[in-house]
């Protein structure tokens, strides 16, 4: 197979546990845990197993099941330094960040980890946590505007030298870095992900930056986000890479894979989910066009709090396979992965899913690239 080909192979991710409680509000038995020694031996595990990111999670208080929560861009970095391959994308929040102290720590995790630190970049939707700080709470867009602006401001002092930048949010006087991050043929600096669906995400993404992290989406809700992000990326002649939630329930029968999403959504932690509901209103909910996350989110989606139920990858390993290639006919680009018991359940994608998921693209893929 060409290298073509394997550059065009769908890429996995998956969500860094580093937040108690896992990555469902619900009281069934979850036997991923949260720590350090586990989430070592995951990372070492998910390299192995096929997977090529790990997305860490921000959360700076407890709030909703997430009792305690590991630093993101710490904890990141200390995933880089056990590993040989995984690239460890760290979420980061804007307004709790001066940019140029984040690429400073990028540049550097960057040289320690080879070349494989990148950043997500999220705008919030839990108001408590910037106010408990003593940090204003913005209007949504208004928040999604620093955002663009901090992608911007990093991006340029991770390339450029006396860097100078009059913005709303932020003022850079002749600054040079130094080192830079790394430029390795697979990138010429550290990846920069856009989390968040609305027009303003959508908006910034298109401009600013390598990838658009989506919630969990049926088919049309996916294409309805790659159309836009696609003109807004035109527009300003760039290319957007997309990756989409899904949370992920393969077993060897659609009965057993059914049943444990029907067990998760009974045992819902009722007054955290309904508490989450109500602190998201901040998100999507709040813009005129009401397109970005958790809009339309109903109970059961919420108890994923990624609206990962929606990608609907549950099932057989076949039927999974099928429908992540489907998704990839569609534009998407990676998976990003949650799962009930991280560590075996990542080991089973690895073994049972994956394999058919590259089995289906080779026979897809057109022999002329082969
Ligand atoms: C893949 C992904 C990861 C996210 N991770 C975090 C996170 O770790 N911490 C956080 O506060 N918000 C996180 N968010 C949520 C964003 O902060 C933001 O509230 C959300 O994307 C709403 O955006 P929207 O209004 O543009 O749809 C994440 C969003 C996505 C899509």
């Amino acid at each position: 197979m060409s290298t073509d080909s394997i550059a065009d192979q769908i890429k996995f991710a998956y969500w860094v546990p580093n937040v108690s409680g896992g990555l469902v509000t619900s009281t069934i038995e979850q036997r991923t845990d949260w720590g350090y020694d586990y989430n070592i031996k995951l990372a070492q595990t998910a390299e192995n197993n096929g997977f090529e990111y790990a997305l860490s999670q921000v959360r700076y208080e407890a709030s909703y099941g997430a009792e305690y929560q590991h630093e993101s861009t710490s904890f990141s970095l200390a995933l880089l330094l056990a590993t040989q391959r995984l690239k460890v994308i760290a979420a980061v929040h804007p307004g709790l960040w001066h940019p140029a102290v984040l690429a400073k720590l990028g540049a550097t995790a960057d040289h320690l980890s080879k070349g494989r630190f990148a950043i997500n970049v999220v705008s919030g939707w839990f108001k408590d946590e910037f106010t408990h700080l003593g940090e204003p709470w913005l209007e949504h867009d208004e928040r999604y505007r620093r955002s663009g602006e901090f992608l911007e401001v990093i991006r340029k002092i991770w390339t450029e030298d006396n860097v100078d930048y009059r913005g709303d949010f932020y003022r850079i006087h002749d600054f040079t870095l130094k080192p830079k991050p790394l430029n390795t043929p697979e990138r010429p600096n550290p990846e920069l992900f856009q989390g968040g669906n609305s027009t303003a995400a959508r908006n910034n993404a298109g401009r600013f930056a390598d990838w658009y992290f989506s919630n969990g989406k049926d088919f049309d809700g996916v294409t309805e986000q790659i159309d836009d992000l696609r003109a807004v990326a035109q527009a300003h002649n760039r290319s957007v890479k997309f990756g989409l939630n899904g949370f992920i329930i393969a077993r060897d029968t659609e009965k057993e894979a059914r049943d444990t999403l029907r067990e998760i959504v009974e045992k819902a932690n009722r007054p955290a989910v309904e508490g989450f509901r109500d602190a998201v209103q901040q998100a999507g909910n709040s813009t005129g066009d009401k397109k970005g996350m958790w809009a339309d989110s109903t109970f059961e989606d919420l108890v994923q709090y990624n609206d990962g139920f929606k990608t609907q990858l549950i099932g057989t390993p076949e039927q999974i396979a099928e429908r992540i290639v489907a998704y990839k006919r569609l534009g998407v680009d990676l998976i990003l992965g949650g799962f009930l018991h991280f560590q075996e359940e990542i080991e089973y994608f690895g073994e049972k899913v994956l394999p058919l998921v590259r089995e289906l693209e080779a026979s897809q893929t057109p022999a002329a690239v082969l």
